[in-house]
């Protein structure tokens, strides 16, 4: 069953750096992701910790906060049918090298850490990271 939902996605430095904002925003519109607020934020090794918490136990939490605080970024809520599971198959598998050809990590990732962009794992998490991001 299709219902409309919302998503976080963020466009990681890598990609900010290498100014495929608008490349990946059309592929999201492209798709029938609506961008209903996006912004470029610069977050501290503090805030990258807070958002990647879940991973704190994994040998590349340190490395991932690093990397996620190098740059700026862009933040984003999508919405429309299935956003979450939409989002994470037009984002393809976590390592560029065993994602799906002409998704966004096959086309623009570079190695497993910077692999241009993120995206909730399910609807329950896409509801904490969109209020981490966006307070109303
Ligand atoms: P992301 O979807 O942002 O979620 C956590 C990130 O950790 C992941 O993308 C990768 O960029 C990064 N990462 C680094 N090493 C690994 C690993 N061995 N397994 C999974 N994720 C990793």
């Amino acid at each position: 069953m299709s219902k409309i939902e919302q998503t976080l996605s963020i466009i990681k430095p890598d990609a900010v750096e290498r100014n495929l904002i608008e490349e990946i925003k059309n592929i999201f519109t492209k798709n029938k992701l609506i961008i209903k607020d996006s912004k470029k934020i610069h977050i501290n090794k503090d805030e990258a910790a807070e958002f990647y918490k879940i991973h704190q136990s994994k040998p590349f939490y340190n490395d991932l906060c690093s990397y996620l605080s190098s740059g700026p970024i862009v933040v984003m809520i999508l919405e429309g049918e299935n956003a979450v599971i939409t989002n994470r198959k037009l984002m393809g598998a976590t390592n560029p090298k065993d994602a799906e050809e002409n998704t966004i990590r096959k086309l623009y990732g570079i190695s497993i850490d910077k692999n241009s962009v993120h995206g909730s794992d399910s609807p329950d998490n896409a509801k904490k990271e969109i209020s981490f991001f966006f307070k109303n």
